[in-house]
């Protein structure tokens, strides 16, 4: 397990929409570089930056053209191998967004499995051996190619799947995970990772980890093993470079597939969902809601079987929304926002913070721009302060990637800082909390103290500290063995005493 995990918080940047340095409306790696200060001040030591490799961005970038080549309008690679320097230097780490799923239908590879004759990359991805039979059970394409068969999607349909085999296999042209030729597929995926970890990356976040292998079984065994392949490879050669997998199934991805990290990640009505997004499912009692309807239950329920059961082998993560997630800003106003940070930045596990929340970004109703569809409203270009285009960029307004909230309200880096109250300051005294007590990081342990359905507060130990929380507009009190304890951190006021812990309305509490 890498050392540098155990306290890491991550800062997920959507490239284009961070901070863009020669004014063509779209952001870029000098713009990483130059904002590095700002994520360390911040509070954030990790990054996982969104594909940015060379692309044709019917996918925003998931639809990769070549692994090995960062997309010019970013930069050039020699930008990027800088922004891995600098952030060393200030102790920052780098993941990059590896898409091992799939690639885009202008990769040169898809151009070579398309053709008639057979040559390297004929299995490079899966077709079949009839150019009008369909594939049960997966999306397909005919009639694009020169090739006899229809051939397998893993999202759009400009995302052919990459063939690392079936486990189960039905048909003729359907080759075993042991295959040569699907071997050759996963060992290509390891050059592209050898390449950017030789470069100065500190690992990846996996698209659609497990995808990989087709008609796996219940357990994903046969996806499992291939990326336990892949984790012998980085032990053996790049043991301090870290994965974490889009998977949202930690017993299969850290206990089965060998991720250090998997994300909890959102789906409607699961445990997450409960905290922040449960409008999803209709009437919306989130639990960090104030009008106290939310039941802290309905997370637990499903958070500690699986805490229990991945804790000894990797790390479960919470994220407060990524690139395709409506922004909680959505639903919840700042303040019930600084509640719902504190409780996940002072979960196990390592966070995850998407670049805005730590403002209030809203999410923007906005039509679709390079498959973003209903996500776009999350990815807009981040607000640095009141100047123009919200200080993102110097170009034109409308040569903007997405346009900047710019209506009346919208919250920036600058007015933020000034403000001792802010939401921006509060995660920065959350984070900053986090660093300097080490039963609040990835490791220390979690037990809950006080958690009934209907009521409140919640209350909860990490290692030998004990906290609290209460979302609603309510005064709360629960019974709790406090022992001889002062408070080391509080959003509005508790207290406790003689065995009873008191939480006025909607209000955090550690304990030391
Ligand atoms: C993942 C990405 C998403 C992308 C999809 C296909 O879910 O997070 O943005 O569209 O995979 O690669
Ligand atoms: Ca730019």
């Amino acid at each position: 397990m890498p050392g540098w995990l155990k306290n890491a918080v991550f800062y997920e940047i959507y490239p284009q929409s961070f901070y863009d340095t020669n004014g063509d409306g779209i952001g870029d790696f000098n713009g990483i570089i130059e904002k590095l200060d700002y994520i360390r001040e911040l509070g954030c030591n990790a990054l996982w930056i969104n594909p940015c490799f060379d692309s044709p961005f019917k996918d925003a970038g998931y639809d990769v053209r070549d692994y090995k080549k960062v997309a010019p309008r970013y930069g050039t690679n020699d930008d990027l191998y800088r922004l891995f320097e600098e952030a060393h230097k200030k102790g920052i780490h780098i993941l990059l967004d590896l898409v091992p799923g799939h690639t885009s239908e202008e990769h040169p590879w898809f151009r070579e499995s398309q053709k008639a004759e057979n040559n390297e990359y004929t299995n490079r991805y899966v077709w079949t051996d009839h150019p009008f039979a369909p594939i049960k059970g997966y999306p397909y394409i005919g009639g694009e190619s020169e090739r006899g068969g229809v051939y397998l999607l893993n999202f759009f349909k400009c995302q052919p799947a990459l063939n690392y085999g079936f486990l189960n296999c039905e048909e003729k042209w359907q080759l075993p995970p042991d295959h040569p030729d699907c071997i050759a597929t996963r060992e290509a995926m390891k050059d592209v990772m050898r390449f950017w970890l030789d470069h100065g990356c500190d690992g990846f976040r996996v698209d659609m980890a497990a995808s990989l292998v087709k008609n796996d079984d219940e357990a994903k065994s046969g996806t499992c093993a291939l990326w336990r392949n892949i984790r012998e490879m980085l032990d053996e050669e790049y043991p301090e470079a870290a994965m974490v997998s889009e998977w949202g199934d930690p017993v299969k991805a850290l206990n089965s597939a060998g991720f250090h990290m998997d994300f909890y990640l959102n789906r409607r009505g699961n445990g997450y969902n409960t905290l922040m997004r449960d409008y999803e499912t209709g009437e919306d009692n989130s639990f960090f809601k104030k009008d106290g309807k939310g039941d802290i239950t309905r997370f637990l329920n499903e958070y500690l079987p699986d805490y229990a059961a991945t804790k000894e082998h990797g790390y479960y993560c919470m994220l407060t929304c990524n690139h395709d997630t409506l922004r909680p800003k959505y639903n919840l106003d700042d303040r019930e926002l600084k509640l719902a940070y504190a409780f996940l930045f002072t979960m196990p596990g390592v966070p995850y913070l998407y670049y805005g929340d730590e403002i209030g970004m809203r999410y923007q109703e906005l039509p679709t721009k390079e498959g973003g569809y209903h996500r776009t409203g999350s990815r807009t270009p981040m607000q640095w302060n009141a100047e123009k285009n919200a200080g993102f960029s110097d170009g034109s307004a409308e040569d903007l990637y997405l346009p900047v909230d710019l209506s009346a309200g919208a919250p920036d880096v600058a007015a933020q800082e000034m403000d001792a109250n802010s939401l921006l300051n509060t995660v920065k005294a959350l984070l900053r909390l986090r660093q300097e007590e080490e039963d609040l990081q990835a490791d220390a342990g979690f037990e809950v103290v006080y958690a009934e359905s209907g009521k409140l507060p919640f209350v909860y130990r990490r290692g030998n500290l004990l906290l609290a929380l209460n979302p609603s507009l309510e005064t709360v009190t629960a019974a709790a063995d406090v022992g001889n304890r002062t408070v080391r951190f509080s959003i509005g006021k508790g207290n406790a005493e003689d065995g009873m812990i008191t939480m006025e309305p909607q209000s955090f509490l550690v304990l030391k």
